[in-house]
């Protein structure tokens, strides 16, 4: 069971990759409509699509409203659940006490002393489903105060696609798959049929964001939408607006000069991704995402048999990704789109008096 507190909602995600169920139970969500339909359609957007380059486990991913949903709205504590049906633990046979290289499995034996690390457990980027489901009513409730999250693949490899940091953001295509990502796509497969992984960078861009929320140091915007991008299995880096790019920057480079619009202050650039000094500053909030190559890859490897203590090579032949990021743009919006609802229900809360 895992656990977020925000300022006001909770989520709690609980089950493993290979437990009859996984879901999540969330609290204290404004008591609002939920389209049932949509939220399928989005957890869908998780689901490996019948290629290649995706896990060939077969989910079915339908959510079960168990409880907390009254009249079609939520209410102050929901449970929704998703069964897994496709397990195969025996292709984790040959792997009992033998950690995968850059899983989670070594470092939750130092943590409870397990050796058994099939589907890996609560590690497993199959709990990111439950994450998908507060993350799509997190979605449909900021979207109803004219908030738009969009998450797309933007790099795989060393080969780039679209980027906020590039293209105008009304010309980015956030579709999976389009014709722009054919080379990003091709790259997987390269890596795929050569027994190996890749990773990957998802960007994402928010639209509509209310001005002025968030706040000083612990308080921050950035803080707060990283903590909950961190919780997603293969994240290792996480920029806002030009990030570590702007170290390479001069301050005369850098910095957006404000300007005025028919009576509208903006930026005339976003260099900062529309967060200053923890805050929003009304132009989009805009974030870029690293996705390590997926652990699990069929080449051989090096581990340690943590019962004999004998070095040893494995091969992991089960049902894998070759690439994490394009199903972690989804996760990736869920995971922005619970920040803000906490942020903006909060601030409506604490103003409605
Ligand atoms: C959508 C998604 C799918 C994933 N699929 C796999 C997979 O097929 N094989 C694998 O070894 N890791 C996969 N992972 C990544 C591991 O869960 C992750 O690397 C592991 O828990 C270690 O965590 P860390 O990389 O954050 O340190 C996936 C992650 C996500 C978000």
């Amino acid at each position: 069971m895992s656990l977020w507190k925000g300022k006001v909602l909770q989520v709690e995600i609980y089950g493993k990759s290979h437990d009859k169920k996984i879901g999540a139970i969330l609290k204290k969500f404004p008591e609002e409509f939920v389209d049932e339909s949509e939220l399928q359609k989005f957890v869908n957007r998780r689901k490996p699509t019948y290629s290649p380059i995706f896990t060939a486990r077969r989910e079915e991913d339908k959510i079960i409203f168990l409880s907390g949903i009254s009249d079609g709205k939520l209410t102050e504590k929901a449970v929704f659940e998703i069964e897994n049906k496709d397990c195969n633990k025996s292709d984790y046979n040959n792997l009992y006490a033998k950690p995968r290289p850059s899983h989670a499995d070594l470092a939750a034996y130092y943590k409870d002393g397990r050796l058994d690390f099939s589907g890996g457990g609560e590690f497993s980027g199959r709990m990111t489903a439950p994450l998908c489901i507060a993350g799509g009513i997190a979605k449909q409730f900021i979207l109803r105060r004219g908030i738009t999250v969009n998450a797309y693949l933007s790099s795989v490899g060393e080969i780039k696609g679209q980027s906020y940091k590039t293209d105008s953001i009304a010309d980015i295509d956030f579709d999976f798959p389009n014709p722009k990502q054919q080379k990003m796509l091709d790259k997987i497969l390269e890596a795929v049929n050569s027994g190996d992984s890749i990773g990957g960078c998802v960007e994402c861009i928010v639209c509509g964001m209310k001005k002025g929320i968030g706040g000083e140091l612990f308080d921050g915007l950035e803080g707060k939408i990283a903590s909950l991008i961190y919780s997603i299995p293969a994240v290792k880096g996480v920029e806002f607006g030009y990030g570590f790019g702007l170290s390479k920057m001069l301050g005369s480079e850098a910095n957006d000069q404000i300007t005025i619009n028919g009576g509208e202050i903006t930026t005339v650039t976003n260099h900062s991704g529309g967060i200053n000094g923890g805050i929003s500053n009304g132009m989009p909030i805009t974030l870029s995402v690293s996705f390590r190559p997926t652990p699990s890859i069929s080449k051989p490897q090096q581990t340690v048999d943590l019962v004999s203590g004998e070095k040893v090579t494995i091969s992991i032949n089960g049902r894998h990704d070759g690439c994490i990021a394009p199903r972690g743009a989804v996760a990736v919006e869920s995971a922005v789109a619970i920040a803000l609802l906490d942020e903006i229900y909060y601030f409506e809360l604490n103003t409605a008096k």
